[in-house]
């Protein structure tokens, strides 16, 4: 049973696959640039490397629901490639905790992009629902754990943490459309 109702605006869930693959997408591109930069050994690299497994957990359930589906993924995917990864290569470069404040940054818009889409699905489509529920609860996991592991002392924290939501959601937006 389906919560729609006329007059609701029916989910597009063909944009929101193809914007949720290319968030996961960027996600593990974004961990990808941060783990060839971090010493290997360093502690920020061992969190880094466990979320970045559960991204690519994330992108593949995406990129299935995606093949089932029919649905295009973004056209912007070389775009987040390149971008995602110099992102986190570049918050590794400045520092361990710069790394830590690109990740409470992004996983912070990624949860407020995924708690409207699990209230506009209502009890339509409970498969990808239920996906997007564990996700969210994965990111805010990362978020949290970016936060215990000091991301607030990274050296510029506010402005970069800042810009980096704002690109997050130039990027989300973008991903909806094209
Ligand atoms: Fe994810
Ligand atoms: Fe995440």
């Amino acid at each position: 049973m389906s919560s729609w109702r006329p007059g609701d605006r029916r989910p597009d869930k063909a944009a929101m696959l193809r914007v949720d693959q290319a968030g996961e997408y960027g996600a593990t591109r974004i961990y990808a640039g941060q783990l060839a930069v971090l010493r290997r050994n360093a502690p920020e690299a061992k969190l880094v490397a466990r979320m970045a497994a559960q991204e690519q957990r994330h992108l593949d359930r995406f990129n299935r629901l995606m093949a089932e589906r029919r649905v295009r993924p973004t056209a912007l995917q070389p775009l987040w490639n390149v971008d995602g990864f110099a992102l986190g290569a570049a918050t590794a470069l400045m520092s361990e905790k710069a790394a830590l404040a690109c990740t409470e940054a992004v996983e912070t818009e990624i949860d407020k992009h995924y708690a409207p889409q699990l209230r506009q699905l209502g009890s339509g489509d409970p498969e990808l629902a239920s996906d997007i529920a564990e996700f969210q609860a994965d990111e805010l996991e990362h978020r949290d754990t970016a936060r215990e592991a000091g991301a607030a002392q990274a050296v510029g924290y506010p402005l970069l943490t800042a810009a980096i939501r704002a690109g997050c959601r130039v990027a989300i937006g973008l991903s909806k459309r094209i």
